[in-house]
Order: structure tokens, then C-alpha cells, then sequence
């Protein structure tokens, strides 16, 4: 396996204290989110309490509240911080001057990337 970074998005069309949908490679359901500090993080985009779509909720500091039934989770880590089992899949994330790009895991023999 080796890990893949897709470009998935320009730091301006991200403005801080946002988030939006991203596809990153085959997976269309993932959220890019920019913090009032600037930081990045990519994560899974549905909740997975109901599946309310993340990139819609509010930041605070570095947590993203889905705006249904206010869960929280910590971009840092992944993890609810206010309800006990369940967490975010979180991607890794690099910026390439303007680009931000996302990384995942891939299989090297996977056809797809052939
Ligand atoms: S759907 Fe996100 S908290 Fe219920």
C-alpha cells in the first residue's frame, strides 16, 4: 500500500471557519474543513450518528458541531467530545502552495490507479 495525496481543493476557496465537500479519490462523501486559525483537516462528511452532512455544521476552535443534533468532534483527532461512541474517519492533509491535497491509503496493484 502507499499513501496517495489527491488535490481536493484551493486554500482560497475554503475561507477560515468553514468547511465544504470534497471527493477524494473514489470516496465523493468527505469534507475539507479550514479553522479561524488557518489549519486544515479532511475527514469523512456524514455524521456518523444520522448522517447529517459536516461540512455544513459549525466550527469552534478546532471542532466541528453537526447542526442536528449538535454532536462535536475534534478535527484533531477524530473523536466525539460530547457523546461516547463515535468518531470521524480523519485523512491526512497537505498543502501544496495554493493546493490543498488530501492522502490516502491505496493499494499499489489496485486497477483503478493503473
Ligand atoms: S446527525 Fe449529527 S448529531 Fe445527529
Amino acid at each position: 500500500m502507499r499513501k496517495v495525496f489527491h488535490p481536493v481543493a484551493r486554500a482560497e476557496d475554503v475561507p477560515p471557519g468553514t468547511g465544504i465537500p470534497i471527493k477524494v479519490g473514489d470516496d465523493p462523501n468527505c469534507a475539507l474543513f479550514r479553522t479561524s486559525d488557518g489549519e486544515f483537516f479532511a475527514s469523512t462528511s456524514l455524521c456518523p450518528h444520522q448522517n447529517e452532512a459536516l461540512d455544513q455544521g459549525r466550527l469552534e476552535g478546532c471542532e466541528v458541531i453537526c447542526r442536528r443534533h449538535h454532536l462535536r468532534f475534534d478535527l484533531r483527532t477524530g473523536d466525539c467530545t460530547n457523546a461516547g461512541g463515535y468518531w470521524l474517519r480523519m485523512m491526512e492533509v497537505r498543502r501544496t502552495g495554493d493546493h490543498i491535497e488530501v492522502g490516502i491509503w491505496e493499494y499499489d496493484d489496485d486497477p483503478r490507479s493503473a
